[in-house]
């Protein structure tokens, strides 16, 4: 635990005002991304939705880009009850909950209505359901959009372009299998690390999909932007089992109420920024290449080892039912 989030680590805190008119339970929300992010959009609309359901009882307190620290500490602080609330990419889920590596396979979702259908839908809400069993509550899937590859070294026509590329790749076992396979040099580091890892040319690149690459500045230190739409970038919504055991069943319908809300708000940035994205990241002197089809069979080719890999992990059935849905 950082000395951020230590000193941000007390419990929540319930305020009774003399008479007991209002008792106010702060919540404190930790995200990695700025407030104008797609992360900052949808906190403030679960704060808006839960604070009106329950007529300002819950007070969110933000803590935006990494203030608690690395999305693993934060995930960490809130199964342990020090943070009450995270909206967090699926980087280092898996080391929570394994069954969740499956959404980060390569090639998996044809596009974000895919990606969507499929966490909104019956397999997508059973592996929430398993995030109850190490003491974690997941109230909906959100999403980042599809991770493309930025770099200092040139733009990405094919597979040969990966050889030993230093690329920081999340804490994500699924990723640094795709491109140990495909011949770069992964390097998995923590979020808050990545920016000053790119200054100094410590790595050649990273990859995030456009909502982080925009929201992030990353064109501040990248030159080149390959639209490989390599792999989809979930996000899900968690609150500590602390918070959530005293809450009324009332109260735990804001909050599941709020957080659909604020996936419906991210998914609006995402789509906006999917949209307008790349002229804005031209406009800023990126230079920026998109894979072919060619490319991409290509790509999936290169990943067949991985693949193998991914079926060992995880029921290639379900790998398939997923591929397969409308
Ligand atoms: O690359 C990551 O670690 C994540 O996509 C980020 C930027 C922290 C957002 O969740």
């Amino acid at each position: 635990m950082n000395i951020l989030m230590r000193s941000a680590a007390v419990a929540a805190i319930t305020i009774g005002f003399a008479g007991g008119a209002l008792a106010q339970t702060e919540v404190k929300i930790g995200y990695a991304l700025a407030p104008a992010s797609h992360y900052g959009v949808a906190a403030e609309k679960w704060q808006e939705a839960v604070e009106a359901a329950t007529e300002g009882r819950y007070m969110f307190r933000h803590f935006p880009s990494s203030g608690l620290g690395g999305e693993r500490e934060v995930v960490e602080g809130v199964q342990i009850g020090t943070i009450e609330a995270t909206i967090v990419s699926s980087g280092t889920l898996s080391n929570f909950v394994p069954d969740t590596g499956v959404f980060d396979i390569p090639f998996l979702f044809r596009d974000l209505a895919h990606a969507r259908g499929v966490l909104d839908g019956p397999i997508g809400q059973e592996i929430l359901e398993k995030f109850d069993d190490v003491g974690l509550v997941a109230l909906a899937w959100g999403e980042q959009g599809f991770r493309h590859i930025t770099n200092n070294r040139g733009v990405i026509d094919e597979p040969g372009d990966m050889a030993g590329l230093k690329l920081r790749t999340m804490e994500n076992p699924v990723h640094i299998t795709a491109f140990q396979t495909l011949g770069a040099a992964p390097t998995p580091m923590a979020w808050p690390e990545v920016i000053g890892a790119l200054q100094q040319g410590v790595i050649d690149g990273q990859e995030n999909p456009l909502s982080v690459i925009t929201s992030a500045n990353l064109a501040e230190v990248q030159k080149y932007l390959t639209l490989s739409g390599h792999v989809y970038s979930p996000a899900v919504l968690l609150v500590s089992r602390q918070l959530w055991d005293g809450m009324s069943d009332a109260d735990k319908d804001a909050f599941r109420e709020g957080a659909a809300e604020a996936v419906t708000a991210m998914r609006g940035f995402i789509d906006e920024v999917e949209s307008s994205g790349i002229e804005r990241l031209r406009a800023q002197g990126m230079e920026i290449g998109e894979l072919s089809a060619e490319a991409r069979t290509a790509f999936q080719e290169a990943l067949a080892a991985a693949y193998e890999q991914y079926y060992a992990s995880y029921d290639r059935a379900l790998i398939e039912q997923i591929i397969a849905a409308e």
